[in-house]
Order: structure tokens, then sequence, then C-alpha cells
């Protein structure tokens, strides 16, 4: 998959989350093979807490944000619906009883997969096809800031 350099602190949190989203199903599966995911209900939340807390709040944020301006309106409505939707079933699965909670996590592992796809594949060519090289460029920088450095500094994710 091609992706402009100024892209790639996005492209490189991706990852993550398609890691996430495979643990999930994986651990939800109980699946020997989980990629180190924790095998019980509690750690599975765990793990999508720490993800959705600690990387995807500053990321989403990052997109809407930065790549926002540049995007249809179709293309932007669906961004936000799905961030929210992802932060809604991560909430939903803290105060769920065990049987709930397995529902919202493995929607949560599937619209994560689903969303990042979708930018991968469709959004982030189109923004990258409609913006010029300078603004790219400050994108590119703004995102080095917010999700590179300062996660590097150990500071807490911006919110
Ligand atoms: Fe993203």
């Amino acid at each position: 998959m091609k992706r402009s350099r100024e892209l790639r602190p996005l492209s490189s949190e991706h990852h993550q989350a398609l890691l996430v989203a495979f643990q999930l199903k994986k651990g939800l599966a109980g699946h020997p093979e989980s990629a180190g995911a924790p095998k019980d209900l509690p750690g599975l939340l765990s793990l999508a807490r720490r993800f959705e807390e600690h990387l995807f709040r500053a990321h989403a944020r990052a997109e809407e944000e930065l790549l926002g301006t540049y995007l249809t309106a179709d293309d932007m409505a669906r961004l936000r619906a799905e961030h929210a939707e992802l932060t809604r079933l991560v909430g939903a699965a803290r105060t769920a009883r065990p049987d709930a909670l397995r529902g919202h996590l493995s929607a949560f592992a599937d619209l994560l997969e689903r969303h990042v796809r979708w930018e991968e594949r469709e959004l982030f060519p189109y923004a990258e096809d409609h913006v010029d090289e300078a603004t790219l460029a400050t994108i590119g920088g703004e995102l080095e800031k917010r999700l590179v450095l300062a996660r590097a500094d150990g500071k807490p994710a911006r919110r």
C-alpha cells in the first residue's frame, strides 16, 4: 500500500489498530494463537480500553482536525460517526455484563478493522490526491508533533 511520507504516522498507528482488532477477535474466539492477546474477558477489555485511551483518541482527533477540511462532507460525516461509535463501544463495554461485554468488544474489533481499511484504501488516497504538497507537508509536521514526538516524550495522548 503506497502512502505518502506525511501520512505515515497515521498509517503506522493503523497497523497497531489492526493488531488490536486481530487480538480481540482471536481472544474472543478462544483461539490459542492470539498474538499474545489476553484470553479472558477482563484482559480483552483492558486491551481495548488502553488502545482507546492512549492511542485512538488523539489519532481520531488528528485525522478529523488535520484532514477534515480536505474530505467530502459524506466522508467527514462517516469519519466522525465511526470514531464516535468506536469510543462509544468501549464505554459500553466498560459497564456491560459479561454476555453483553463480549458483543461490544466484538463489534468494536469489527468496526475498527473496517474503519482502518476504509481509511487506508479510500480516504487517504483521496486526501493525498486533493491536497497540494505544501499543505501535505504542514499536515505531516503536525502529525509528527501530535502522534510521534508527544508519545516519545511519554506525555499522555492529547484529548
Ligand atoms: Fe485512522
